[in-house]
């Protein structure tokens, strides 16, 4: 049986990517493929966001158009009354509760979607519920009502805080995620994996010639101690967490490319950072979004890698 999950404030879909990246049910009798749960397959069944200039990259890799709305609007999260929707996967802005941020929570108007959400909860009981948010949201008033509604609800739920870098990925992004369901075993803690994988993994050497991508050097001159700048080719490099405002402001938005051969410092491209989330090769590739467009939407995407394991953790257990 099929999972269907509600992808809501989908973006580009980092959910519906973690989703895609799953092994697929083994068919019987055949032992080749890399076996997995037959009766939790989630699919991505649905998918709403405010934003609808994501809708014709989401179509195209993930197979459904998102709808455009509102949360905080709609009376119920399926699109009519008869659809049954077993997972809401939320990732609601984060902007009311980071740090850079004014803090307001409750009281910021991008937290009434998550608000609205929390409402429907006791209503439409989805089996399994998952979330995620900076490390600040914990400690929230929404954090609180969330916990609360969930413990009213008869649900278990656990919470987790994971950066990619304890998969081996060379990235900083640590996120507060929650998991919830109604039944079964408790949910275990989170066991990474420790094979860590070097940068150049997600370099593509094409970008290097990429004049577009260059940082000019008065702007390195004026920023040059405040931006974060890594060599490419050390085998220890870890880039800061990448942030919608990459490729606007130099400074606290992700890091840069130091090449000592060519003495070249350069942004990563949409493409590279898009990888290093765990997202698929040249998933840019064929959007006719703008450049700008494609650094705030992986900005303010789902590390992959992270999410995919813990779908595991929800349906493989
Ligand atoms: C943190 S991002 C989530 C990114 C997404 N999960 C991904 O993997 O790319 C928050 C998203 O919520 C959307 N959003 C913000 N406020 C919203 C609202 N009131 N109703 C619906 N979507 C909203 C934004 O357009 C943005 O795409």
């Amino acid at each position: 049986m099929s999972i269907r999950i509600a992808d809501l404030f989908c973006g580009i879909g980092g959910i519906a990517e973690a989703v895609h990246r799953r092994p697929k049910p083994t068919a019987i009798g055949d032992v080749s493929l890399p076996s997995c749960s037959q009766t939790n397959q989630p699919v991505i069944a649905t998918a709403i966001d405010i934003d609808r200039s994501v809708a014709t990259l989401y179509k195209s890799h993930h197979g459904i158009t998102p709808r455009c709305s509102t949360i905080e609007s709609l009376d119920r999260v399926s699109a009519n009354a008869s659809e049954d929707l077993e997972m809401w996967w939320m990732s609601p802005p984060c902007q009311p509760y980071t740090r850079r941020g004014l803090q307001l929570g409750s009281k910021d108007s991008r937290s009434l979607a998550l608000a609205r959400l929390i409402e429907l909860i006791p209503s439409a009981e989805p089996r399994f519920i998952g979330l995620e948010n900076v490390p600040a949201f914990e400690g929230s008033k929404h954090h609180q009502q969330l916990t609360q509604t969930l413990c009213n609800a008869g649900y278990q739920f656990r919470e987790y805080k994971i950066c990619p870098t304890e998969l081996g990925i060379p990235m900083r992004r640590k996120r507060y995620y929650l998991l919830a369901k109604q039944s079964g075993n408790p949910l275990p803690d989170f066991d990474p994996s420790n094979s860590a994988q070097p940068l150049q993994n997600f370099i593509d050497p094409a970008s290097w010639n990429d004049a577009a991508l260059h940082v000019p050097s008065d702007l390195l001159q004026h920023y040059q101690t405040a931006m974060n700048i890594i060599d490419a080719s050390s085998p220890n490099a870890v880039t800061a967490c990448f942030t919608s405002a990459y490729g606007k402001s130099p400074i606290k938005s992700g890091s840069y490319l130091h090449c000592q051969k060519q003495n070249l410092v350069r942004r990563f491209s949409p493409n590279e950072i898009a990888k290093l989330m765990g997202f698929r090769e040249n998933f840019f590739t064929s959007s006719d979004l703008g450049q700008r467009s494609q650094y705030r939407l992986i900005g303010n995407s789902l590390a992959v890698h992270v999410v995919h394991s813990l779908l595991s953790i929800l349906f493989d257990e």
